[in-house]
């Protein structure tokens, strides 16, 4: 009976023991970025990550083994690689970390954009393959192929999506293509903050994101889109919660037309839905940051 129990008790112990070595491969955080010097030309790749023990790691990858390579002082500390395809190297092992994971709570890619021959990287088979399930996708890059491979190479729907810009001039170079918010996963992620960067997104593309929080420039968007979110808000028809948008025409007149509201100051409102919940909207002209001064339209759930 003793031997009966210590046996039972035994393999208890060892399943146990095997799910906690070999089923949490996950990871917090994996990193990609691309660096370059004062005239825009790539000098180096890194790879970091942070594994579910909060320790973290680096790789840095150039073409040259130099005494005065700044990042080798990076905490942590880089471990170097020096080969001649460097950035494809960097991706490549970047990308065998992503394929080695059921999860990553956070991926963050920065690079200008997905080369042809980063592409192949993203196309290739190879053996051991998983897709990591990944609750947070930052990516600084205005190439909507990357993050389309990324988010098709990665299972489940991300709880929040952050595009912003490689380099900040691109801002005012750059539009982001708005057709990314049609992808099945994008329309479903809980936080989607393309803030940063302008883009060309439309009154169709806005009104099918179910996000519960959105945050975008576009002036593309019309007020009549913006108008028909918030009719649709207080018939209850929108998990929407806030939507902040920058535009360059705003007209107060034109989103509010026909929304029952309650004026709290000048340009800014009450609304109430059919469910009595509360909501403020704001148009404004104050900048609500150091570069924006462009008119700013924002809705909150109270
Ligand atoms: C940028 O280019 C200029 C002219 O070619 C050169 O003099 C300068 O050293 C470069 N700067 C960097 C950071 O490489
Ligand atoms: C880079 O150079 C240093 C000394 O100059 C050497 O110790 C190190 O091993 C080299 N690293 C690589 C990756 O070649
Ligand atoms: C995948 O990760 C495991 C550890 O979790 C490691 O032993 C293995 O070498 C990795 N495979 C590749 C291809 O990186
Ligand atoms: C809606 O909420 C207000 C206060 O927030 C309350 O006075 C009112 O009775 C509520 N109406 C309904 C129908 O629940």
């Amino acid at each position: 009976m003793l031997v009966v129990i210590f046996c039972f008790l035994n393999i208890l112990f060892s399943v146990t023991s095997f799910d906690l070595e070999d089923d949490d491969d996950s990871w917090k955080e994996l990193t990609f970025s691309i660096r370059t010097d004062g005239n825009g030309t790539i000098e180096s790749a890194h790879i970091q990550w942070t594994d579910r023990f909060d320790d973290s790691f680096a790789y840095a990858y150039t073409n040259e083994n130099r005494t005065d390579l700044k990042f080798l002082y990076d905490k942590p500390r880089p471990e170097l690689f020096v080969s001649k395809n460097f950035i494809v190297d960097a991706f490549t092992q970047f990308m065998d970390f992503f394929q080695n994971r059921t999860k990553i709570s956070r991926i963050s890619v920065t690079l200008p954009s997905l080369t042809d021959d980063l592409k192949k990287i993203t196309k290739r088979k190879n053996s051991v393959k998983t897709k990591p399930a990944i609750d947070n996708f930052r990516f600084n890059s205005y190439d909507s192929l990357l993050y389309n491979e990324l988010l098709r190479l990665s299972t489940g729907i991300p709880k929040q999506l952050k595009i912003s810009f490689f380099y900040y001039p691109e801002r005012t170079e750059k539009v982001l293509d708005g057709t990314i918010l049609n992808h099945p996963k994008v329309r479903e992620i809980t936080e989607l903050d393309l803030r940063t960067v302008e883009s060309d997104i439309n009154d169709a593309q806005l009104h099918q994101l179910e996000c519960e929080s959105i945050s975008l420039r576009s002036s593309t968007v019309t007020n009549a889109g913006i108008n028909r979110i918030l009719k649709e808000w207080q018939d209850g028809l929108r998990p929407t919660r806030y939507l902040k948008l920058v535009n360059d025409d705003l007209q107060k007149a034109e989103i509010m037309d026909g929304v029952s509201k309650r004026t709290l100051q000048r340009g800014v409102w009450e609304i109430k839905n059919r469910f009595n919940a509360s909501a403020t909207v704001t148009v404004s002209r104050v900048p609500t940051n150091l570069y924006d001064s462009k008119p700013t339209f924002e809705f909150a759930v109270s």
